[in-house]
């Protein structure tokens, strides 16, 4: 795995396909992300995000099409897909940190146990990323201890140390307070401006539009529309995009997680 694939491009999705029994959640998507590129999707609960992302790691096994992750085809059935995922950062919902270990513990048992780096190394590495997450004065606290958006940070302090050279983030903002949510963004924001390689599926229309260089937006399976932040979000040319905005849009409407 090369540290930049030479084209620049850092995830391509080709008419990918994923059914769960008789029915299809994935019906097509093409997708490219270059190195450095911030890609949003949004779309309406049920249209395929999470499982898009999820095939991009193969944490779901793609039905058809192909997927190349960092000069890799992870389609192909002898991948070292372990290999891949060492550069992957995940962020979920759920933060998945383990709750009877510190803070700096969660942050350095993956690279003691993958990257095999020394203890000392680990916790260097993990206090640096907690102090970009704004949480080093926490180190020694367990998961229980912090508020929702804390522990976000921490799971996303936890996805930096490993390295990584794709970000991925599945709603992480979705299961907050809403006032734990802005920290949490400005976190993904920082992150954007350093470069970093990001797919974001998300329902935080503004951060969207002001952090993503490019918006995809899905329905039921397929990419209904994509393009520059501003123009999918701002002048969307589709119906389905233009009443979807409408609905999330709308100060009263309470959108559903999923
Ligand atoms: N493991 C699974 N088994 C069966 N159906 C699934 C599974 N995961 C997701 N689905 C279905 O696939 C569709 C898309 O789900 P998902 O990718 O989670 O959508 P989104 O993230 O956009 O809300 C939904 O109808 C969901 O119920
Ligand atoms: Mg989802």
């Amino acid at each position: 795995m090369s540290d930049s694939p030479s084209d620049g491009t850092v995830v391509s999705v080709k008419d990918l396909h994923k059914s769960f029994g008789e029915r299809e959640v994935l019906r097509g998507i093409d997708l490219e992300v270059a190195a450095g590129e911030v890609v949003c999707v949004i779309g309406p609960s049920g249209s395929g995000k999470s499982t898009l992302l999820r095939c991009v790691n193969l944490l779901e096994q793609p039905s058809s099409g192909r997927i190349d992750v960092l000069g890799v085809e992870v389609t192909d059935p002898d991948v070292d897909i372990d290999r891949v995922r060492t550069h992957v950062g995940m962020v979920f919902q759920q933060f998945n940190l383990f709750g009877h270990k510190s803070v700096l513990e969660n942050c350095t048992m993956a690279q003691r146990g993958v990257l095999r780096r020394s203890k000392g190394e680990a916790e260097r590495v993990a206090l640096a990323n907690l102090e970009r997450v704004g949480l080093a004065d926490r180190a020694h606290a367990v998961p229980g201890q912090l508020s929702g958006g804390q522990q976000q940070r921490v799971a996303i302090a936890r996805a930096l140390s490993m390295d990584p050279q794709l970000m991925l983030f599945d709603e992480p903002t979705s299961a907050l307070d809403p006032e734990l949510v802005g920290d949490v963004l400005g976190v993904m924001r920082d992150l954007a401006d350093a470069g970093m390689t990001m797919i974001v599926v998300t329902h935080e229309m503004a951060f969207a539009r002001e952090v993503g260089d490019r918006v995809v937006f899905m329905d039921d399976g397929l990419v209904v529309e994509s393009g520059p932040a501003d123009q999918v979000i701002g002048a969307p040319r589709e119906e389905r995009t233009q009443a979807f905005l409408q609905r999330v849009l709308d100060p009263t409407h309470q959108h559903p997680q999923g």
